[in-house]
């Protein structure tokens, strides 16, 4: 796919200036073109249909302080999209409890990246880990391997649900190596997560129960391993969404 050196649009770059400042791919370049490749991200149907703009951050009148949240949290995702590759961080890490939106805005995120060109895909962690296993049997056909070299060279990785899954060496090993990769290669992460980041100040002693005792959870480096988060931590922009469950909200 290579850009037309005589385009007077973007002088062969194969990249051009948007409105808002950033840059978007030309359309010279043979390219697919924005809505096949958000097609292509490999999204679960549940979110097919997600962007900014079905994200609600209710008002500030309703409740000031999950509002101020809400939108600190669209918004750090929006200039991440808008920005990239020349933002000040090369991934995103969306922590909080179950069902407050994290993958929703991760999948914004990774959607308009696709629009403006970028390779993206799109990732459940356990899937993923699931695929690789599966490459690794002499039976099984090239597209697991081929879901692996994806998930290592693919521009954009959207890796959801990080660390929910039981660890094994295996998977450490093959988490490792993917961040690891990553990180050397310079290519862009974000990841969501449930797992409290100590490394981040989180807490892991949770007492949230009245009358129960206090249980201490899992943190991200105990699944994934601690250098694998040391490297997150270095590319990725922290969004905590310390908020209640949408669902329940509503
Ligand atoms: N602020 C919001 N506005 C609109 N829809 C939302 C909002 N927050 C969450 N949702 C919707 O609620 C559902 C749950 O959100 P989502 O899957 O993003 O949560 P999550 O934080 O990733 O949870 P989990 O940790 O369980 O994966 C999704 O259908 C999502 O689109
Ligand atoms: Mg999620
Ligand atoms: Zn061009």
């Amino acid at each position: 796919m290579a850009a037309n050196p005589d385009c007077p649009a973007c002088q062969g770059a194969g990249w051009k200036h948007a409105e808002n400042g950033g840059v978007v791919r030309c359309g010279c370049s043979g390219d697919v073109g924005p809505d096949e490749r958000v097609r292509k991200l490999g999204l679960p149907r549940k979110f097919a249909a997600v962007g900014f703009d079905n994200f609600r951050a209710g008002t500030p009148y309703e409740n000031a302080i999950e509002y101020n949240l809400l939108t600190g949290a669209m918004s750090a995702a929006k200039k991440f999209a808008e920005e990239y590759p020349f933002g000040p961080k090369r991934g995103l890490l969306f922590q909080g409890s179950p069902g407050v939106g994290k993958t929703h805005l991760a999948v914004a995120a990774l959607k308009r990246l696709a629009e403006r060109g970028f390779d993206c895909i799109f990732f459940d962690y356990q899937t993923l880990l699931q695929k690789i296993r599966e490459g690794y049997d002499p039976a099984a056909g090239g597209s697991s391997r081929e879901t692996y070299r994806a998930a290592l060279e693919t521009e954009v990785l959207l890796l959801d649900d990080l660390g929910a899954h039981r660890v094994t060496d295996w998977v450490l090993d093959t988490v490792a190596t993917i961040i690891n990769h990553r990180y050397n290669e310079e290519k862009a992460l974000i990841v969501t997560t449930n797992l409290p980041v100590v490394e981040l100040g989180h807490n892991v002693v949770l007492s949230d129960e009245i009358g129960s005792r206090p249980r201490v959870n899992d943190s991200l480096a105990d699944r994934i391993g601690a250098r694998a988060v040391s490297r997150l931590c270095e590319v990725c922009r922290e969004v905590r969404i310390a908020t209640q469950d949408y669902r329940r909200r509503r």
